[in-house]
């Protein structure tokens, strides 16, 4: 397996105080890797070191064996698909309009591919046919939602980073997007970091949990090594009414 992601020694400060230290880990292709901790503790910073949106104040981080801070942010930004709460769709454009953004900019010639790919990927996410000709303002949040990760996924990324994309919708859509992302996820193979603030959904979703605490790694491991096996306290407490047969 090769590496997808390497954070190398990781800092980051902001005016004088520092955020993130020593933070290390890798992460292999495929992997479905859910973030969670207290708010403030560095979650979305972490993310958002992937496509450039920030820049570490020191370490390096490898994207596809390469540091990024060689890369050309626009291509490496074209394989990274983000997806994150609250809506962030061109209010001005239709669902299809939406989705097709990227590949349309890849694909300029092929209209009849895109509009394909346009339906394919509404049907993964649960999006009715009816819905392409609509503007954000007249979507609810979960299926804005969905738009949002429809066209964060018609894009082919090889990586994908989800901030609380599920934050805003009602349990039962956010059951159903947890079952079509995991299963999204089989299908194609991606690399995915998913932030979250629910245990349940970080333990349920990642084939990885990255616990942190003021900008510090807790733990970094499987599902069950973080139930059965926590190495700090924080840790414990989090896990504890989540071991089944309780
Ligand atoms: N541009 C910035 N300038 C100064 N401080 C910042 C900036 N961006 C983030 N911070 C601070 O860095 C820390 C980490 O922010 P980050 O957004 O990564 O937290 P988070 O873990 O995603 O929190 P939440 O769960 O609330 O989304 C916070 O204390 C935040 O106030
Ligand atoms: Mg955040």
């Amino acid at each position: 397996m090769s590496r997808a992601i390497e954070y190398r020694d990781i800092k980051k400060i902001y005016g004088d105080r520092a955020i993130i230290e020593g933070f290390s880990i890798g992460i292999e292709q495929g992997e479905f890797v859910t973030i969670i901790g207290s708010s403030g503790c560095g979650k979305t910073t972490i993310l958002k070191m992937v496509n450039g949106l920030v820049e570490p104040s020191g370490g390096t981080v490898i994207v596809n064996g390469r540091d990024i801070r060689n890369e050309n942010m626009i291509e490496l930004r074209r394989n990274i698909g983000y997806a994150i709460q609250g809506s962030v769709l061109f209010p001005h454009m239709t669902v299809e309009q939406n989705i097709s953004y990227v590949p349309n900019l890849l694909n300029k010639k092929n209209k009849k591919k895109t509009k394909d790919a346009v339906s394919k990927w509404m049907g993964i996410v649960g999006l009715e046919e009816e819905l392409r000709g609509r503007y954000p303002q007249e979507l609810s949040g979960g299926q804005q939602q969905r738009v949002g990760i429809a066209r964060a996924l018609a894009a082919s990324p090889d990586i994908l980073l989800m901030d609380e994309p599920f934050g805003a919708v009602d349990e039962i859509t956010r059951g159903q997007l947890q079952t079509e992302l995991k299963r999204i996820h089989q299908k194609t193979g991606i690399t995915i970091l998913f932030v979250t603030h629910d245990i349940s959904e970080a333990l349920n979703l990642g084939t990885k949990v990255l616990v942190m605490d003021q900008g510090k790694i807790q733990q970094y491991g499987t599902p069950e090594e973080l139930l059965y096996s926590p190495e700090t306290e924080f840790v414990g407490r989090l896990v504890e009414k989540e071991r089944p047969g309780r």
